[in-house]
């Protein structure tokens, strides 16, 4: 039985923040931004919530899947920026949908949020727990950013990207491995209410590293080499890092997909995000071997190989 990913969608606010813009607001410039990260613009949501991005994302994969509402029998939704204390984000992602039939719930995984779901949802579909899950990543971060902080406020922006998953069509997770550990929690967290603290070195290194093993392990898995992939997605934090990732593995930037210097880091919302535009770019085929890697809060980080 195998995992599919029949639909993809994804959102963005309107406005676009430059790094322009940013030099008004702190001090720093485009130049920083551009070699530190690779970011040019972010998008930040004024007018709209997360639950309306997280709904024009999944309208968007449930048209490409043809699946009605009602045949969503689960939603996940992957965010650290709910909308609510309670209820769960998911749930009023389910009423505006009208997925009627559906039980649906967020998970807090920060940026590996989408893998986290993609865990949760895979092993559902293959448990015969269900036919159709739908899983979202959404992010409202600049409503948990500093704006005077300039060494947290110039990576992020928000977002949503969707993928509505089924047991029946051609695809499938090949090997997946998630981690977390909690000793490393004070490298990036949020306090309740709070602004994003971040310690960008360390993580930078402890991203870089992580991220490189668990593709590796991920790969042995399968018993798969690197030259295998078609396509790397990895969680879009740094151009950097990617670059240092794409370094470790042994592959040229060619293979690795990124969209950073129009979003920035948009956490749960990144990976699904890219891979809706790789798919609408051609950079992604049916029957295409697929690496995701993540790295975020928690930490918390892992991969999953998906023949697409
Ligand atoms: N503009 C200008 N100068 C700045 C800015 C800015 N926006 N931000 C920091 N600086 C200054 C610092 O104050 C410092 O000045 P000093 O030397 O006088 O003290 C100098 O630039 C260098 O700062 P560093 O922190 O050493 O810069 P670094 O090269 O490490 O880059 C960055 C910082 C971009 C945050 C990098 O460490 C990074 O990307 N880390 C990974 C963090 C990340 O991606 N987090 C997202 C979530 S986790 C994840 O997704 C993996």
């Amino acid at each position: 039985m195998g995992i599919s990913i029949e639909g993809l969608g994804y959102a963005l606010p309107s406005h676009v923040l430059t790094n322009f813009d940013l030099e008004k607001m702190v001090d720093t410039s485009d130049d920083w931004i551009t070699t530190r990260t690779g970011i040019k613009e972010r998008r930040i949501a004024k007018k709209e919530s997360l639950v309306e991005l997280a709904y024009r994302a999944s309208l968007d994969a449930l048209n490409m899947a043809c699946v009605n509402p009602e045949d969503v029998e689960v939603i996940v939704l992957a965010t650290l920026t709910p909308e609510l204390g309670f209820p769960a984000s998911a749930c009023l992602l389910q009423t505006n949908l009208g997925c009627r039939k559906a039980y649906a719930f967020d998970i807090s995984a920060a940026c590996s949020g989408f893998l986290y779901g993609l865990e949760i949802a895979g092993s559902l579909l293959l448990a015969g727990r269900a036919k159709r899950v739908l899983l979202v990543g959404a992010e409202k971060l600049s409503q948990i950013v500093n704006w005077e902080d300039r060494s947290t406020c110039v990576l992020f922006g928000d977002g949503a990207g969707a993928v509505l998953l089924s047991s029946e069509g051609n695809g499938e997770i090949l090997a997946s491995r998630m981690y977390s550990d909690g000793n490393h929690w004070e490298i990036l967290f949020a306090e309740r209410c709070g602004y994003i603290n971040m310690k960008g070195k360390e993580l930078f290194k402890l991203a870089v590293r992580s991220m490189a093993e668990v593709c590796e392990e991920v790969l042995s898995i399968a018993g798969l080499s690197v030259s295998d992939i078609n396509l790397v997605i990895p969680h879009q934090a740094n151009i950097r890092i990617m670059e240092a990732l794409a370094e470790r593995l042994g592959i040229g930037m060619e293979k690795v997909y990124s969209n950073i210097h129009k979003y920035g880091n948009t956490s749960a919302a990144s990976i699904p995000i890219a891979l809706c535009e790789a798919y609408n770019e051609g950079r992604l085929k049916r029957g295409d071997l697929v690496l995701l890697t993540a790295m975020g809060g928690g930490l918390t980080w892992g991969a999953t190989l998906l023949r697409f």
